[in-house]
């Protein structure tokens, strides 16, 4: 476990009419990343859940393997009545929504049935803050083009700077949110930058 600064962000309080708790990502929150990155899989309108094998495809697990001990991990939880119900972390990985070595990439979800209530808006205001805290600049992600949640990241300042197909043949936006004052760089300055191979599945 890499040493980090006091947690820069905790939220407590009644939210659309639940009770939430939204805090930094700790050593025994870890064992839910695997619940958390598996509701993170967008299934689309009328399809079956995937196997949860699904998770140990090395391109899926390594948004989790050994988190917390590879520099600049960060992760924050929601919880309500003691339950957690949904997380937010950033890792330098690989991964759908990679942009280059220096930048974090996100994965979210929140639980089915607490989706739609102001719990991810909430994770993800809590993940902004620890990552500017750390000295990051920004964050990408990588999101299918038809999930709903594309709406969320364009609310919260992701803007599209590349489209690419996945394995299934499925498109994904590559989404950049600017982090603290480099939020006033246009993210027009990454369109038409080269992102290295165009990646693999609907995980997003
Ligand atoms: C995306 C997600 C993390 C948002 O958390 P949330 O608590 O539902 O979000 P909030 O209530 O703060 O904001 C609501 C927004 O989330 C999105 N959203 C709501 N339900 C959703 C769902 N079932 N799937 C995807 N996005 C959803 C919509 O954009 C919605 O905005 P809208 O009402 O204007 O359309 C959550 O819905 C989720 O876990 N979805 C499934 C997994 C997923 O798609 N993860 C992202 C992978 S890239």
């Amino acid at each position: 476990m890499l040493c980090r600064p006091p947690a820069a962000y905790e939220y407590r309080g009644w939210h659309n009419g639940i009770v939430v708790i939204v805090r930094r990502l700790e050593t025994d929150d870890y064992p839910f990343l695997q619940e958390f990155l598996y509701q993170a899989i967008y299934v689309p309108p009328g399809e079956p859940a995937p196997d949860r094998s699904l998770l140990r495809d090395p391109e899926i697990s390594v948004y989790i393997d050994g988190f917390g001990h590879q520099l600049g991990d960060l992760g924050v939880i929601a919880e309500s009545d003691g339950r957690p119900i949904g997380a937010a972390w950033a890792r330098r990985i690989p991964g759908y929504g990679h942009i280059d070595a220096n930048t974090p990439e996100l994965a979210i979800s929140v639980i089915p049935e607490f989706r739609g209530r102001g719990v991810g808006t909430k994770l993800m205001g809590a993940l902004f803050t620890e990552l500017t805290a750390a000295g990051e600049h920004r964050i990408s992600l990588s999101v299918q083009t038809d999930n709903p949640a594309v709406r969320f990241y364009e609310r919260l300042g992701f803007q599209v700077v590349n489209e690419q197909l996945d394995h299934a043949g499925h498109e994904d936006f590559l989404m950049v949110k600017q982090l603290g004052s480099a939020q006033r760089t246009s993210a027009r300055d990454w369109r038409g930058a080269s992102f290295g191979a165009a990646v693999v599945p609907n995980s997003a």
